[in-house]
């Protein structure tokens, strides 16, 4: 199975992205946390990226492209994947068609989580992370058992450096802008499964697996 999972900043995509690796065993390509480790690991990479990752703007396409080019190669791809965060220019998702059609492969669904303006501010300003797996939390609406440490791992748990209220906005303008002409990109192609994502995390799971004809 071979998915995208559209949506703005805060909508859930990370979240429901690992509940779908462990249902269907294949691999959570996310683009934003692939440019967040080379940061952390102060690569070239990472050096470039992070100039417009901290205002909360697009990293250049051929940036990004070239990322999931080569990760699409990988082994773990065979079964399928879930591309989480890209594409999100119309450029991008037309090197992806032309990507995998050198593959011979294509997508099976585009999962468009839909959240409204005020519910991503609330949840993006109170996300935490660990530094360790990578689980993600809420102080409110998905709190860890104790403050500030992972409950899978234990590691510790930190705020996202362009999780602050300016940059947030100005994430979401750039998704406006830039990104949510892909809903009818992928409309126009048919693949295109809308989803409320407002709810708890299991409900819009549910709804996604019903969307994508996934009867348990
Ligand atoms: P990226 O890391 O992709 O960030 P994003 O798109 O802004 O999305 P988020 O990760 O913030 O939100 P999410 O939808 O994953 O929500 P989550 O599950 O965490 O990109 C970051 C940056 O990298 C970009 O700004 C750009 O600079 C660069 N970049 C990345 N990809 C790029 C590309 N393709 N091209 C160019 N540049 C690129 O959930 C959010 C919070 O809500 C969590 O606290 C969670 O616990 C909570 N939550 C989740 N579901 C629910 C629910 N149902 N109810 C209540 N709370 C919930
Ligand atoms: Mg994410
Ligand atoms: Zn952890």
């Amino acid at each position: 199975m071979n998915l995208i999972l559209l949506g703005p900043p805060g909508s859930g995509k990370g979240t429901q992205a690992k509940r779908l690796v462990q249902r269907y065993e294949i691999p959570q390509i996310s683009t934003g946390d692939i440019l967040r480790e080379a940061v952390k690991e102060g690569t070239p990479l990472g050096r470039e990226a992070k100039r417009y990752m901290d205002e909360g703007k697009l990293v250049p396409d051929e940036v990004v492209v070239g990322i999931v080019r080569d990760r699409l190669k990988g082994l773990d791809c065979q079964k399928g994947f879930i591309l989480d965060g890209f594409p999100r220019t119309i450029a991008q998702a037309e090197a992806l068609d032309r990507i995998l059609g050198e593959m011979g492969r294509g997508i099976d669904h585009v999962i468009d989580i839909e959240v409204d303006k005020e519910e991503l501010l609330r949840r993006l300003t109170g996300r935490r992370t660990c530094k360790r797996c990578g689980a993600m939390y809420h102080v409110v609406f998905n709190p860890p058992k104790a403050d500030g440490v992972c409950d899978r791992c234990g590691g510790e748990l930190y705020q996202r450096d362009d999780d602050k209220e300016e940059t947030i906005r100005e994430r979401l303008r750039v998704y406006e802008g830039q990104t949510a002409p892909l809903v009818e990109y992928y409309e126009k192609k048919g693949l295109l499964r809308r989803i409320d994502g407002t709810g708890g995390i299991e409900e819009v799971e549910a709804r996604i697996l019903k969307a994508i004809g996934d009867k348990g």
